[in-house]
């Protein structure tokens, strides 16, 4: 089920209640040039889909906490024209606005440099993202300064410009029932491919020719497409954390490392890492590296519960690793002080997971000052420890060289993991990670 209207009606209840008397100005996303007179598809920015559920471009929202029922929920949008339709496709315009989207009143969007100021007067606040929004951003000001000059007499200016983002990222942090319904079918689409990208790789193949099968199941399957750049990784390319040139051959012997997930129509995403031996059978040590980066995956991810933080959670993955890895001989001493050197850190140099929602980096606090932030049933975060042997970080002093024999493994597993009343549930658990199921 699409989160409908009446979900973004709630939302919109819940951000008002935040804001007090601070007006909000919350812009959607632009188009974005690819090259030349070519664009990117749409991405709607999150916040704004999170209120309002349009999904046009150019399009800002004000939340007029201030100002009569019947005039606090108002959208600038494109308005209907036929030329620029038969371009670009339906537009639902300022009617549509109003009459499908729950907006009290709605202008085209080439009014809101006239109309802000109107708008604004009176607010306790402004509530704005400065920053990001480059197009918006001087209306903004301009609208406050304005109010500034005129105070003395008007006796009306807002107080100071702040951060719409720890209200409205309070609540995108927190995951609504019908939300985790959402991210549970973006996880079922992104298993699914993962499965099927294990059943077609071989030695011989492109990478991107597995690109292919998992995206296309995507597709298939309704979603938008790739949550963001699909990793596809044989061998050492699997050392490259962000590697998405997904252009080489598979080879016989290597492991295979995957990490995509599907973004829905809604923009919930899924985000999985699966690694596998791209002939069926480990080696021996990429099946020792393998067995120790499970053993803290699925350690981290017991760890997952009320209570504990996500700092908690790296900390498990990174104990259960740094002591399988002084076993395997690729790190020498003593666990605590490693840990606290930092001395893995050329062999598992990121961090163990992030929230995951409307963004797949998902927005919300980790820590607030010293304190790190409890997880609460309804958050929502991956769990992708992972091992990475390769010479391109130096090995830190006091560190045993590292062997040839291990050069060019690269592994993670990540799942996606809610936070429930009391413990958790893993949402990608159909993409299998047991050796068993992934030799032949
Ligand atoms: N694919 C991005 C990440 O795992 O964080
Ligand atoms: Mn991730
Ligand atoms: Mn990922």
């Amino acid at each position: 089920m699409l989160i409908g209207p009446e979900i973004h009606a709630e939302r919109r209840a819940r951000f008002f209640a935040a804001l007090g008397g601070a007006a909000a100005v919350i812009p959607g996303a632009a188009l974005a040039t690819h090259h030349a007179d070519c664009e990117w598809p749409f991405r709607q920015n999150s916040d704004f889909w999170y209120l309002t559920g349009f999904d046009e471009p150019e399009a800002v929202a004000l939340f007029l906490p201030h100002r009569p029922e019947g005039e606090r929920y108002v959208l600038f949008v494109q308005p209907r024209e036929a030329s620029a339709e038969v371009w670009h496709g339906f537009r639902w315009g300022c009617e549509g606005a109003v009459a499908q989207f729950g907006a009290d009143i709605a202008h085209p969007r080439s009014e809101l440099a006239e109309r802000l100021p109107g708008y604004l007067k009176g607010a306790e606040g402004i509530a704005f993202r400065v920053g990001k929004h480059p197009a918006v951003e001087p209306l903004v000001l301009q609208a406050w300064a304005g109010q500034l000059d005129s105070a003395p007499r008007s006796g009306l200016a807002a107080l100071g410009l702040v951060a719409p983002c720890p209200l409205l990222h309070e609540l995108r942090l927190r995951k609504a029932p019908e939300e985790l319904a959402r991210l549970r079918e973006a996880a079922r689409i992104s298993a699914e491919a993962h499965e099927l990208a294990r059943q077609v790789a071989r030695p011989g193949l492109r990478e991107r020719q597995v690109q292919a099968v998992i995206e296309q199941h995507f597709l298939e399957q309704g979603a938008r497409g790739p949550a963001y750049g699909s990793i596809v990784a044989g061998g050492d390319n699997a050392c490259v954390l962000h590697y998405t040139a997904n252009n080489a051959l598979l080879r016989d012997g290597d492991l295979l490392l995957i990490d995509a997930g599907c973004s829905l129509s809604d923009y919930y995403n899924g985000d999985i890492t699966r690694t596998f031996p791209i002939n069926g059978r480990f080696s021996g040590e990429q099946r020792a590296l393998y067995e120790l980066v499970l053993a803290a995956q699925e350690a981290a991810v017991a760890a997952v519960a009320p209570g504990q933080t996500a700092e908690d959670v790296h900390h498990t993955a990174v104990r259960v690793l740094v002591d399988g890895l002084l076993e395997l001989g690729l790190l020498a001493g003593e666990r605590d002080g490693i840990i606290e050197q930092g001395a893995y850190r050329h062999l598992y140099m990121h961090r163990t997971g992030h929230w995951l929602g409307l963004d797949v980096h998902d927005v919300g606090a980790y820590r607030l000052g010293e304190h790190h932030v409890a997880l609460e049933p309804g958050m929502v975060l991956t769990v992708e420890p992972g091992l990475y042997v390769s010479d391109r970080l130096p090995v830190p002093e006091g560190q045993p060289a590292i062997a040839e024999r291990w050069k060019g493994i690269g592994i993670r597993i990540e799942d996606d993991v809610a936070v429930t009343d009391h413990g958790h549930e893993n949402l990608t658990a159909a993409a299998l990670k047991a050796p068993v199921a992934l030799e032949r």
